[in-house]
């Protein structure tokens, strides 16, 4: 009989923006303007993403898309290496993405892609506490995911280099 080990993921939903405290607003605000700032020739799906540092500061990110498609990176990985390339002691707190097709003004829910998420997980893993992450649909229902981890169950990390 072989043994089961299994791991649950959960998102707590909140019926709208109003119900988080001011700067998850903020932050939730701040990947929009991000998001419309993204190079989305191609895809003409604009995606942003805000993280707050421990003291505070948000960093913006959006997708940056190439002719060469495989070029581009994702928004998520723009805001985190932009981040931790200028504040590499500083604990991330909180990250919001969102994202909506250049010809509609509604933002649409989009959750980050496995490459993000294995991003975000390093770092993560390297600081004292979780990131939460905030995503939005469009009716504007809010959807916080306590952890990186919580998206990202058995991972690959430092420990299976087997340097850690
Ligand atoms: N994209 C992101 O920016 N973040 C994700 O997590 C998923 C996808 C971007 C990449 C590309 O520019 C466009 O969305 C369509 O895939």
């Amino acid at each position: 009989m072989a043994e089961i080990i299994s791991s649950e993921s959960h998102l707590k939903v909140y019926a709208s923006i109003d119900q988080l405290p001011d700067q998850e607003q903020a932050l939730i605000e701040a990947a929009k303007t991000a998001a419309l700032r993204a190079y989305a020739k191609y895809s003409h799906f604009q995606v942003g993403a805000a993280l707050r540092l421990e003291d505070g500061s948000i960093i913006q990110g959006n997708n940056q898309e190439n002719a060469c498609y495989p070029a581009g990176l994702c928004a998520e990985r723009v805001a985190f290496f932009a981040a931790k390339s200028q504040y590499p002691d500083k604990t991330i707190e909180a990250v919001a993405v969102v994202a909506k097709r250049t010809e509609e003004s509604e933002f649409r829910a989009a959750a980050p892609c496995g490459s993000c998420r294995q991003v975000m997980s390093e770092y993560e893993n390297n600081q004292a506490g979780p990131i939460r992450l905030y995503m939005m649909d469009s009716e504007g229902k809010i959807y916080e995911s306590p952890s990186i981890e919580n998206l990202l169950p058995f991972k690959f990390s430092e420990a299976s280099l087997g340097i850690s």
